[in-house]
């Protein structure tokens, strides 16, 4: 399953019968269980049928900028869009007119007043900005169009481009607020009085209550927030609703004037361009990242959802979602993805493992991050791990090229890494210890729990090994090794009991201290080593030594020394106390004048060993290689 990196493009849709859920999808659950119970608010009523809404709806919805959706409670139910309406019409009389036209008629200023204000300029009329209801009636009249029928289809073609689908208005709501609208009435004659509005302004205020009534929903206003959020192209359609620099000049609005009198304290608690409407939605934009939207009518003194309020405060803290938090232009979080089987630890193995490895490698997988890991790319990582890791019990995050992690990212990560072992996949974490965010929120994490079970490994191939070790642990292929089962060795494979008891005479034991060399790189080959406890590291000195290969019981090294008597091209030293046999090239060259046939069966076996490590090496370099 190696991935080249031009083939990872958007992660797969997630199987919706894994029982590993995204903790996306979690965090919504448990906010939503969190703030159910809260009963405070009223419920709107001065537009009569809002007041028939039910206190108890509560959804909540998270689209991600590629369009995917994450949903709890009642996400789906229906209502009135009302005031969430205002920047999108703003922004449509924007795409008309361009700023400097639009700026004649309406401002951009924040006025820190209730969204029914009648703020307007004293000399020129001029509402201070598009969310308040004057600024809102007039944005509307600089719609584009012949009638007030093409008006209002207009608007309604663009909040299908947004959303992806068609809309409609909810007419008992529209004629509720058309029969008892005095105010808004009020508000268009004093517009039409300074030829803000022009015409009828009955006119201009019925398309104004009509878009205030176009049904919405959680999941469509979440859709609406990803589509600004991927700068006005809907991510469900792959359409452009409208322009990038509209979309720019909308969210500004939304972060100074969205939430009216609440405006301030909003952007500095949860930071995201944001619009409420009374119907009880509340909409937040992350440019870039997410849309969010709340719907839980219950209103505060401010007009704004109490729940809504509260989740989106809670969420951004959770998320640290707020817009000014730093991100990284690069999308490509995952560099490379790829399977046990095909890169393996440097750890030898004899043949029994190699093949076992062979068949149950793909158990494990590899994602290599890079860049900067804010939470949508860790929702991204864990949603491609999620849709690519059904079959896989063990997953490694390799996080050796992320140059940060955001701390609510890694405690996403490590909150999967926990669900991950309750479901039975052990997640490892290398190359973590740099990011004492990440290593942090493992521990955080898994603090609680009596044993780690994700690991945290000091690189990648010392988790793959980890993985590879637990694949042989479960599949029986660790035996201890002993003088008496030397046939375990690749090296005496398919000698006979008579020929295996002729090589126990010719093998010498030996021990060596941790530390202690074995062999050491360019000295004369004596022969070759059987390992039969403990472990040993093979080292290429240099200027710079690195580590090429772990070497464990049942694994042989100098071999190439029966084929050739050349210097010894590395060094093996031992990293805990070894027991280890040794047949000297004296003992193998009386072997070979004594009893050809078993020397002939053991120069076949080195050659089968050679072949094979350099099949594996070719396949990992191509696992490797972008
Ligand atoms: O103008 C009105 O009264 C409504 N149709 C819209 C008001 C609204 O949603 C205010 N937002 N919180």
């Amino acid at each position: 399953m190696t991935i080249a990196l031009r083939d990872l493009g958007a992660p797969a849709e997630i199987d919706a019968i894994d029982p590993l859920a995204h903790p996306l999808q979690a965090y919504i659950d448990e906010l939503h269980e969190r703030h159910l119970a809260c009963r405070e608010g009223q419920v709107a009523d001065y537009i009569p049928q809002l007041g028939r809404a039910d206190p108890d709806w509560f959804g909540i919805a998270i689209a991600t900028a590629d369009g995917h959706v994450y949903l709890t409670g009642d996400a789906d139910v229906p209502f009135s869009i009302q005031s969430i309406s205002k920047p999108f019409v703003y922004g449509l009389a924007l795409e008309d007119h361009g700023l400097d036209e639009v700026s004649r008629y309406v401002g951009v200023e924040p006025s820190g007043e209730a969204f029914n204000s009648i703020s307007l300029d004293p000399v020129t009329g001029r509402p201070s900005n598009p969310m308040i209801n004057a600024g809102a009636i007039a944005s509307a009249g600089l719609v584009e169009a012949d009638n007030p029928t093409d008006r209002i289809n207009r608007i309604l073609d663009m909040f299908a481009r947004f959303v992806g689908h068609d809309v409609a208005i909810d007419g008992d709501v529209y004629r509720s607020e058309s029969d008892t609208g005095f105010r808004n009435r009020a508000i268009a004659n004093l517009l039409r009085n300074f030829e803000i509005l022009q015409g009828d302004p009955d006119e201009v205020l019925d398309v104004y209550f009509q878009q205030c009534a176009i049904l919405t929903s959680c999941r469509d206003l979440a859709v609406m927030g990803a589509t600004l959020a991927a700068g006005g192209v809907c991510p469900i359609t792959s359409e452009r609703a409208i322009s990038e620099r509209t979309v720019r000049h909308m969210l500004s609005l939304m972060a100074t004037c969205g939430m009216y009198d609440y405006a301030g304290e909003w952007v500095f608690r949860v930071g995201m361009p944001a619009k409420s409407g009374v119907a009880g939605g509340v909409l937040g934009v992350l440019p870039g990242q997410l849309g969010v939207a709340v719907f839980s009518p219950p209103l505060d003194a401010k007009g704004n959802s109490v729940r809504g309020i509260r989740v989106f405060n809670d969420l951004a803290a959770m998320l640290g979602l707020h817009m000014f938090h730093r991100t990284d232009p690069s999308h490509t979080f995952i560099r490379n993805r790829y399977s046990g089987r095909n890169v393996r630890s440097r750890r030898q193995r004899n043949s029994v493992q190699t093949q076992t490895l062979d068949r149950l490698g793909e158990k494990v997988g590899v994602w290599e991050l890079q860049g900067y890991l804010p939470v949508y790319g860790a929702e991204l990582v864990i949603r491609d791990v999620l849709a690519n890791s059904r079959d896989m019990t063990h997953v490694v995050f390799d996080l050796r090229r992320i140059t940060g992690v955001q701390q609510s990212s890694a405690m996403m990560l490590a909150r999967f890494a926990v669900d991950a072992t309750e479901h039975g996949r052990a997640i490892v974490f290398a190359h973590a210890e740099p990011h004492a965010a990440m290593t942090q929120a493992i521990d955080a994490a898994f603090g609680s729990l009596p044993q780690r079970p994700a690991r945290v490994c000091a690189d990648t191939d010392a988790a793959i090994e980890w993985c590879e070790d637990r694949l042989l642990d479960e599949s029986l292929c660790q035996r201890p090794v002993s003088l008496a089962s030397i046939e375990q060795f690749d090296l005496l494979n398919a000698l006979t009991a008579e020929e295996l008891d002729v090589m126990r005479d010719l093998l010498e034991e030996r021990y060596a201290a941790p530390g202690e060399y074995l062999m050491r790189q360019g000295d004369e080959p004596d022969g070759v080593y059987f390992l039969v406890s403990g472990t040993a590291s093979v080292l290429l000195e240099g200027d710079r030594p690195i580590r090429v290969a772990t070497c464990s019981p049942v694994i042989t090294v100098g071999e190439m020394s029966l084929l050739e008597r050349r210097p010894r091209s590395a060094t093996v030293r031992a990293d805990d106390p070894m027991h280890y046999l040794v047949l000297t090239l004296d003992s193998f060259d009386r072997l070979r004048a004594e009893h050809t046939e078993i020397a002939l069966k053991v120069m076949e076996n080195v050659g089968r060993d050679l072949s094979t490590k350099l099949r594996q090496a070719n396949t990992q370099i191509e696992a490797l290689s972008d």
